[in-house]
């Protein structure tokens, strides 16, 4: 990923470059049914302590065995540092009960304890094969918990953030997915997803690099970057 210095540069030179910091948030407002799920967009200093701890278990949950092993694998103060970064964004669903027609509650401080799923994603600009970087604006989780999969939620998650880059005038949406996630590459295949110019094994696969080192182990990385254009 491009480093700060270089987010910063271009912040200084091109004055729309400043709508990579989104503010003012749009209000928390309902989402899919008038009744029963609430899609929050906050950044990450107004979550509460337990919202973040609801976060972190739901990525722990779902990643914590997958990424064992891998280069992805994570500590738990590593991974709340990278998660609750000041630059990241996250949406997050939630079920609200409350009476048909009632709007929901506009937190100052986002406090959740239950959450259905979360997307997170920073505006960050990202390396090309070309000589520009491009701007992006970069998945960092998207986690459904159990009882919420296969819904549709992981694709209206996924729109909801791609919908916010495109208005951020960003070039394109990326992630990065462990190889072995094969539930999370068919979802993200079926969402318009593809290998990015950068993706490592897209690379070896067109001959750009030898994926084998020389005494014959496969040196592969063991995970893929993916992404869709956006505007
Ligand atoms: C991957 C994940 C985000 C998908 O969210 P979801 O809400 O369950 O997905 P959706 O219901 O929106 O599915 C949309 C499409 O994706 C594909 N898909 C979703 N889950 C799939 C699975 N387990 N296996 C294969 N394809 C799948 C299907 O094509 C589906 O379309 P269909 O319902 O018409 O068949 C969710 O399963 C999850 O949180 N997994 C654990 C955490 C994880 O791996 N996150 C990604 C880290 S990179």
């Amino acid at each position: 990923m491009a480093t700060p210095a270089v987010r910063l540069r271009r912040a200084t030179l091109h004055p729309t470059s400043r709508a990579l910091s989104p503010l003012p948030l749009p209000p928390p407002r309902p989402l899919l049914t008038p009744s029963d799920l609430v899609l929050t967009l906050a950044p990450s200093a107004a979550l509460s302590s337990r919202t973040r701890e609801a976060l972190y278990a739901l990525f722990d949950a779902n990643m914590a065995s997958l990424s064992a092993g891998s280069s992805l694998a994570h500590s738990r103060v590593a991974k709340m540092a990278e998660m609750f970064d000041p630059d990241a964004r996250f949406l997050i669903l939630t079920s609200c009960e409350r009476m048909p027609g009632a709007m929901p509650p506009t937190p100052r401080r986002v406090e959740f304890d239950d959450v259905l799923g979360f997307a997170s994603f920073r505006f960050d600009t990202e390396d090309t094969m070309g000589a520009e970087d491009v701007e992006v604006v970069y998945c960092y989780e998207l986690q459904l918990s159990e009882r919420a999969r296969g819904a549709g939620l992981g694709t209206v998650l996924m729109a909801e953030l791609e919908g916010i880059g495109a208005r951020r005038g960003m070039a394109k949406a990326m992630l990065t997915c462990l190889a072995n996630n094969n539930s999370a590459l068919a979802f993200y295949a079926k969402a318009g997803y593809t290998p990015d110019e950068i993706d490592p094994t897209r690379i070896a696969e067109e001959g750009g690099w030898e994926d084998v080192d020389s005494d014959g182990e496969d040196r592969r990385p063991d995970y893929r970057i993916l992404s869709k254009l956006l505007n």
